[in-house]
């Protein structure tokens, strides 16, 4: 079902006339739009030499986050680990940085490039426990399409 979204996805991110955070942001909309249980998606990078994650383009309500130190909450966690991170149940985590308290879940999937990880692709979800392999499978499949334009 995720995955009918993929021929959009490729031709967002093959917008020659977009640069690129354009391009991110027509993605982080069309998730937010298309996939019911989305309602915050966006893109966080390494900032620079610095160990921390700078806010990048996002769809959904404004985030106070805009900075998040390695190791803090489930993104900056993701920085160090380099895994998938899902969590069905924010309220049962302690490192976790609370955006909205409307969020009951958050997905947050790592980009590599060259093997390297520079930034992560956050989803929080309204809905408890919405997330399956289908859902990381997407956004690995959309990072790894990033990683090659960049
Ligand atoms: N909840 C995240 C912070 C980013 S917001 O979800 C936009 C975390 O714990 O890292």
């Amino acid at each position: 079902m995720l995955k009918e979204l993929q021929p959009e996805i490729n031709e967002l991110l093959s917008n020659g006339n977009a640069g690129m955070d354009e391009r991110l942001q027509g993605i982080c909309e069309l998730l937010k739009d298309r996939v019911p249980h989305y309602d915050w998606v966006g893109f966080y990078f390494k900032n620079g030499d610095k160990e921390e994650l700078k806010l990048g383009p996002y769809a959904g309500a404004p985030t106070d986050h805009t900075i998040i130190p390695f190791g803090k909450g489930i993104c900056g966690q993701v920085a160090v680990s380099n895994q998938n991170f899902v969590v069905p149940d924010v309220n049962a985590q302690d490192n976790y940085i609370a955006c909205s308290i409307t969020v009951k879940a958050e997905i947050v999937v790592p980009l590599f490039l060259n093997g390297e990880n520079i930034g992560q692709i956050d989803i929080d979800s309204n809905t408890p426990d919405p997330f399956t392999e289908e859902d990381e499978k997407l956004l690995e499949y959309i990072n790894s399409e990033i990683a090659k334009i960049m």
